[in-house]
């Protein structure tokens, strides 16, 4: 694998753009939306049922393979795509924001975070360094920067030298890296919701250079007006010609948001992790098929989805199975939310290229607007 990963913008419309970023283990459309595969499985789906509802990219976490079951030992598996079966991209998250959000006991210095396991309390460290070693170790194929993201709320000073300290770790992190054909490094824009943080950060990321840039420390509570603020500007700072990536991002309209606002590629556990807890996302709005109105419903959840779950069962079985706690709840409303976010990527798309966006979004907004029927 010596093909250079690279990003061919092919339309836009407005600030939207649709193209296609090629890698050695297949293309990924975008915008596009990867599903989240944190400990070597999407929850509750086969690989390539994730594959049938039109994924063409995963995202795995550093964090918690390096506890579970250790990179080493994936790594003398063969990797994470044999280890899991998915032999499409994989983009790697790089570790230190999920030890700031599930590890016990932290302690932050310039070399790195130590941190007690959240799955047994083993005391362990990551640094850029490990962290490009870890997803060297993983296969991945999108590698992230070590980042440091702050928790909100803070003070301005505190999120400038967190963010600092990011850009210092963005250097470690491009050396440490190297030059690897075929794989790709991704910077990650930290510096909160203030205009000149984000663009002193922009600025150190550009001039390290890198082969996509991600806007991070977003989705942490700051709410969607303070989130599409700060997107309105920060895509901007950032180079036209590579692939902008949300971080964390989100629901149905926050996706359609950062698209219109210029961003390639989102990630998200909403629709993985509703399904299994029996809320389902629908072109009319958010349902919840624990509700005792579906009880005896025979109608699909949405007769315009071509998922399974719509295909072949009712509201009424898939409240049955969900209410008896069944296996199957998970997988069948799983895969109804990440075929409903794929369509919805492939409907921005597609608008893009026709240079129809801004009617497409129209009918978004709209079709949420009539509620469930
Ligand atoms: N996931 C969501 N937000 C972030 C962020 O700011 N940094 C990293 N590394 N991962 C994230
Ligand atoms: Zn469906």
């Amino acid at each position: 694998m010596t093909a250079r990963i690279s990003f061919e913008m092919q339309a836009s419309d407005g600030l939207a753009r649709t193209g296609v970023i090629s890698t050695p283990r297949g293309e990924i459309r975008t915008p596009a939306f990867m599903p989240v595969g944190t400990a070597a499985t999407v929850k509750a789906m086969m690989p390539e049922s994730v594959r049938a509802t039109g994924a063409d990219i995963l995202l795995g976490n550093t964090y918690h393979l390096m506890l579970r079951p250790g990179a080493e030992r994936i790594d003398r598996l063969g990797g994470l795509h044999k280890f899991m079966n998915w032999d499409r991209p994989i983009l790697t998250d790089s570790g230190g924001f999920q030890v700031m959000s599930l590890a016990g006991l932290r302690k932050l210095t310039e070399k790195g975070v130590t941190f007690k396991s959240h799955i047994d309390g083993s005391k362990h460290e990551l640094t850029p360094e490990r962290s490009m070693e870890i997803q060297k170790l993983l296969g991945s194929d999108i590698v992230m920067c070590f980042d440091e993201c702050p928790a909100l709320p803070a003070t301005d000073k505190a999120v400038a030298e967190s963010m600092r300290l990011s850009m210092r770790w963005a250097e470690r992190s491009k050396e440490a890296f190297g030059d690897r054909p075929g794989h790709a490094l991704f910077g990650i824009m930290q510096g909160g919701v203030t205009p000149e943080l984000r663009e002193e950060s922009a600025e150190a990321l550009k001039a390290i250079g890198f082969d996509g840039y991600a806007v991070g420390g977003l989705a942490v509570g700051e709410g969607q007006e303070a989130m599409f603020g700060v997107l309105d500007y920060a895509p901007g700072f950032l180079p036209e010609d590579k692939p902008r990536y949300l971080m964390g991002v989100g629901k149905p309209d926050d996706i359609v948001g950062a698209v219109k606002r210029g961003i390639d590629m989102m990630d998200c556990v909403l629709p993985s992790r509703s399904g299994r807890t029996g809320q389902v996302f629908t072109r009319r709005g958010v349902l919840n098929i624990k509700n005792a109105r579906h009880q005896d419903d025979p109608r699909p959840i949405d007769e315009a989805c071509s998922c399974p779950a719509c295909s072949h069962y009712s509201r009424a079985y898939l409240h049955h199975v969900f209410r008896s706690q069944e296996i199957i709840s998970s997988m069948l409303l799983t895969w109804h939310n990440l075929h409903y976010f794929q369509d919805i990527m492939a409907g921005m798309r597609e608008a893009i290229a026709q240079g129809t966006f801004a009617q497409w979004e129209a009918g978004f907004h709209a079709g949420r607007a009539e509620g469930d029927i």
